[in-house]
């Protein structure tokens, strides 16, 4: 068991990091304030070459491996969630699924342009009376000579307005079992299709979030992911990896969180004394470090069986769920140590809880998770071996 980051890790946490600093930081303030997201970040993404982390170079990626995915995400959280959002959709829930059930004609056509930046990946499963329960989806799609027709409606669509393609679940029939979804990419192009932007929301207000419409859309056969009837797997796999990149940056969260109440806690002086110096204050500031070195242990196994090619559907979904609560409970203790200060926008800390509180909701809910824990406890769920996995990393397979 080797838990030693490498080298080329640290040199992508640190480029990550930096990136935070000199891109994301910068006014995020006022945009989160203003609720106004900033579609050149997304640019500012691929020139950095985060876009193409762990994705092979033969399809225009960095060839770096899974772990890196989740230390990228990591430090992007650190600095604003909106930031890591880009990853879980563009490079988790979409690049990362293209890879996994794309055919070689596929991956050759879209992967490069995603890991440059040049196009923007998103995801549709979500509609407006189908979350949790993902299986009653209403979007269809009806089969019409060498193409598809698509009607429907997906929601809570992060970056809907801004991606160039979407990787769309739909049903094939009206009536049907999970034999009947099939996924397709579907390019914003295309006639009948349009996008609204959700506004009022409490956090992540410095991301593009919104609905997108099928009106008759016409796609090609040429853009069906993986076989028809595959549709529902597809979207279970794209939520590994989606799961994956929230689970990170959560950490991300809770390093933020410790970054701003070190600072504060050393400074801030009651009754002639830091308030660092108090033990209740203590207590927190221990529960976020154990927040954050849990979280990385959690995230770092299933980025790890990510390179060896093990299903990680069980573990992922523990990362997500005790990582989100842990930086939602590392922001709540974050504003309490700041006091008065924390419910401000003076300091970040009022920005993180409302941040953290989505991530508790959205890739399965708090609720779906700790019922899927059980299951599996119980010998109610199994996981059996996959129809197509990702590849394998290894120092060959760059
Ligand atoms: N990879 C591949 N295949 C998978 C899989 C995975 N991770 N998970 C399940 N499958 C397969 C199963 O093997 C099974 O196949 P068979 O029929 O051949 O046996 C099939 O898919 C059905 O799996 P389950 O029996 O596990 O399905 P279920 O109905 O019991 O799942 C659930 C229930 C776990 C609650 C699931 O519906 C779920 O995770 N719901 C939450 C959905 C969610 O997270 N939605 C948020 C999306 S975020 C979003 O959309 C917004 C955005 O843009 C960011």
């Amino acid at each position: 068991m080797d838990f030693a980051l490498t080298s080329e890790h640290e040199l992508i946490r640190e480029m990550a990091y930096k990136f935070g600093r000199q891109e994301v930081l910068p006014g995020i303030q006022e945009r989160d304030r203003e609720a106004k997201s900033d579609r050149k970040m997304l640019d500012k993404m691929g020139e950095a070459g985060i876009l193409s982390v762990s994705i092979p170079q033969q399809y225009g990626g960095s060839g770096t491996d899974y772990i890196s995915l989740g230390l990228v995400c990591e430090e992007l959280e650190r600095a604003d969630t909106s930031a890591r959002v880009v990853m879980s959709v563009h490079s988790g829930l979409h690049s990362l699924t293209l890879l996994q059930w794309g055919t070689e004609e596929q991956k050759r056509r879209w992967l490069p342009k995603l890991a440059s930046g040049e196009r923007i990946g998103a995801f549709g499963l979500t509609e407006p009376n189908a979350g949790s329960d993902a299986v009653n989806i209403k979007t269809t799609a009806r089969k019409d000579g060498d193409s598809y027709v698509l009607n429907g409606e997906k929601t809570w669509i992060s970056l809907a307005d801004y991606a160039d393609q979407f990787l769309v679940v739909t049903r094939l029939a009206s009536a049907g079992d999970r034999a009947n979804y099939a996924a397709f990419i579907v390019d914003r192009n295309l006639p009948g299709f349009h996008s609204k932007p959700i506004h009022g929301k409490l956090g992540v207000r410095a991301g593009n979030t919104g609905q997108i419409f099928f009106d008759d859309v016409r796609v090609g056969a040429d853009c069906l992911i993986g076989d028809e009837g595959d549709g529902f797997k597809i979207a279970m796999s794209a939520l590994d990896h989606g799961r994956y990149t929230v689970a990170s940056g959560a950490v991300g969260i809770v390093v933020a969180c410790l970054d701003a109440c070190d600072a504060y806690a050393t400074q801030r002086k009651v009754q002639g004394e830091e308030i660092g110096k108090k033990q209740l204050v203590q207590q927190m500031i221990a529960n976020m470090v154990a927040g954050r070195d849990i979280g990385r242990l959690l995230y770092y196994q299933v980025g790890w069986m990510k390179n060896v090619g093990l299903r990680h559907t069980r573990e992922v979904s523990m990362a997500k769920w005790q990582n989100c609560a842990n930086a939602f409970k590392a922001a709540n203790d974050a504003v309490e140590i700041h006091g008065a200060y924390g419910y401000c926008d003076e300091f970040p800390v009022e920005r993180y809880l409302r941040n953290s509180r989505g991530a508790i909701i959205y890739e399965g809910t708090h609720e779906i998770h700790t019922l899927v824990q059980a299951e599996y406890e119980l010998g109610y769920r199994a996981d059996k071996p996959l129809k197509r996995t990702l590849p394998i990393w290894n120092d060959s397979s760059r």
